[in-house]
């Protein structure tokens, strides 16, 4: 498994969510001691920080939390987050964008345009603004020994199987998704030289609140992944292996997490 060496720091966008709390118990797991914690939501983030603190094993190091109220909107909001963590860590090494919304599954004609906005707004243009202001900050941050080379950092955003292929009633979602891969991998050739990795997720259906929703179920029945839904730590896995110096030579990949989904969909 990824282990993390306790020196780096780490920031999770969503981290109140299914996938981004996920994500924090997995770093911790893994060694990983200083994190960020944002969401725009308090209440979720404090229900992660206790979820943390309770299995934490406080004989090793002591666990660093830091919880920062974001909106990814905002680009103020953002810079304000990358300024709140650097002041407390110093440097952040490790970026897991996994703040997002879904909506409720309907085709082109029956999307409001406001509702595609929004969704287009948080998931594609908050994680292209996330990813901005992480890269400004990883550009000041010298290079450091990691994997067989040498790194400043490794970014990992959320999209979902629905930015590699699609199924009816997801216009706004396989939009704002595809939006994701097509911004992960231009930025990865923006800062090819750079020392910083730039690679994405694409999770099939992944248990959360959402998925509890009556026209999301009715829309998914035929098209949810042969096996069942993922858990979210089954997601966490995967990004963390993607964060991690065990995948020093990746970068700009979009990595189905779906049981195969992919494979049937077009
Ligand atoms: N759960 C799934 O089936 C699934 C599948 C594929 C992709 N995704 C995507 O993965 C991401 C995470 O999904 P999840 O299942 O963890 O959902 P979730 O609703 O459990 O978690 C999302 C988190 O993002 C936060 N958030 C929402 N808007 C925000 C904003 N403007 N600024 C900051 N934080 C905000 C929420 O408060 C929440 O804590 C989403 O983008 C979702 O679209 C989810």
């Amino acid at each position: 498994m990824s282990k993390f060496d306790g020196a780096g720091a780490a920031l999770v966008t969503g981290a109140g969510g299914s996938i981004g709390s996920a994500v924090a118990a997995a770093l911790v797991q893994r060694g990983c001691s200083k994190l960020v914690l944002a969401d725009i939501s308090t209440t979720a983030l404090e229900a992660t920080q206790k979820h943390l603190l309770a299995g934490y094993d406080s004989g090793s190091r002591p666990l660093q939390l830091l919880l920062v109220k974001t909106d990814i909107r905002l680009e103020e909001s953002v810079d304000a987050l990358l300024k709140t963590a650097v002041d407390r860590f110093g440097a952040i090494h490790y970026f897991a964008n996994c703040a997002g919304i879904m909506i409720e599954p309907a085709a082109t004609l029956d999307t409001q345009p406001q509702d595609f906005l929004t969704l287009s707004t948080v998931n594609q243009r908050g994680t292209w603004l996330s990813v901005r202001a992480e890269v400004r900050q990883l550009l000041k941050q010298e290079r450091e020994p990691f994997g067989a080379g040498s790194s400043r950092g490794s970014i990992v955003n959320v999209s979902s199987v629905q930015g590699l292929a699609t199924q009816p009633g997801m216009v706004a979602f396989a939009a704002a998704s595809h939006g994701i891969v097509g911004l992960t991998r231009s930025t990865a050739l923006d800062y090819i030289d750079s020392g910083i990795r730039f690679n994405c997720v694409c999770p099939a259906a992944t248990e959360s609140a959402f998925l509890k929703s009556p026209t999301f179920q009715e829309a998914s029945k035929d098209c949810l992944p042969a096996g069942g839904v993922n858990q979210p730590s089954e997601v966490a896995n995967a990004i963390v292996f993607l964060l991690s110096p065990d995948a020093s030579a990746i970068n700009g990949v979009s990595l189905p997490v779906d049981r195969g989904w992919t494979l049937y969909h077009h």
